[in-house]
């Protein structure tokens, strides 16, 4: 089945979908995203990132172009047209195409864009069996909030992590976790106990992570909300990341250093299998 993006209101092939390079998007990152996974052909959370582009779109001060209805049903159509069951949609809204110049254009429309990427994501070898992590400085600026498109902090600090052997890299800023490149970062204390820093403008606040705590929460498991340090992650139990496009991924080691047993850990399992009976759960999981 050949691949099918959306751009503007049309469904087309890639090499179709075309925009000006006057883009605001492509001349200064002025635009938002999000990234929503797919299990067996259903959109898991859909409704939470669909309540956080709104919410992305507003504090940039873009008009939402759709309804979440509308949102909803083009996000369905485009796994349907690709025959996807497993894997990932990315949403993009720019304030669109005008002549460069910082201030907002007058008038002018954003340019909304949609494609979907196939992956697994259930049975990936990272979920089976964990992946490393490297820590880097936090270089992203003050509204890590915003899910914008100016990834480029994150960009070199996943690159990094990359050249380093590894998979993600954990960001830290005056010596405490903030998150990972483009992942929500948990640590298990020695005692069994979830830790996660609290959501403020310093971290993006992840959809998995909020269906995850919710999950934890319901099966008993002590959270807890604070900032931690590299030093404790290093001592800790377990470790793991969530993301819409991994679920929930263990980490095995950081910065070379195992965890716990340099395998993953009893807790994260238990959470893995948590999100996905939840993920494929049709009465939970946002359609
Ligand atoms: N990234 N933190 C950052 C910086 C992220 O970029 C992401 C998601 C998360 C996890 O949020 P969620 O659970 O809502 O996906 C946390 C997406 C997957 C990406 O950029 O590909």
């Amino acid at each position: 089945m050949s691949r099918i993006v959306f751009l503007n209101g049309s469904f087309l092939p890639p090499e179709e979908a075309k925009v000006p390079i006057m883009d605001r998007g492509f001349l200064f990152a002025d635009g938002v995203y999000e990234g929503v996974g797919v299990l067996d052909g259903r959109l898991i959370d859909n409704e939470a990132h669909l309540e956080r582009l709104e919410r992305s779109l507003r504090e940039i001060r873009i008009d939402n172009p759709y309804s979440r209805n509308e949102w909803t049903r083009l996000e369905q159509e485009l796994v349907r047209r690709n025959g996807m069951t497993e894997g990932f949609v990315y949403l993009q809204v720019t304030r669109g195409v005008a002549e460069r110049d910082f201030f907002f254009p007058q008038e002018g429309k954003p340019t909304v864009m949609m494609f979907t990427q196939t992956k697994s994501i259930a049975n990936a070898p990272a979920a089976k069996n964990g992946i490393s992590v490297i820590t880097v400085p936090d270089q992203r600026w003050e509204r890590r909030d915003i899910k914008s498109i100016a990834l480029l902090a994150q960009v070199l600090a996943k690159q990094a992590a990359k050249e380093a052997g590894a998979q993600e890299a954990w960001m830290v800023e005056n010596g405490y976790v903030t998150e990972g490149g483009s992942s929500s970062g948990f640590i298990v204390t020695k005692a069994g106990s979830i830790v996660v820093r609290p959501l403020s403008h310093a971290i993006l606040p992840g959809i998995t992570r909020q269906s995850l705590l919710r999950l934890s929460k319901e099966d008993g498991v002590t959270l807890e909300e604070r900032l931690f340090t590299v030093e404790e992650a290093y001592g800790a139990a377990e470790a793991f990341l969530t993301s819409a496009s991994n679920f929930v991924v263990p980490i095995v080691s950081i910065d070379g250093r195992p965890i716990g047993d340099g395998k993953p850990g009893p807790i994260t399992r238990r959470l893995q299998e948590l999100y996905l009976q939840m993920a494929r759960e049709p009465a939970i999981a946002a359609e």
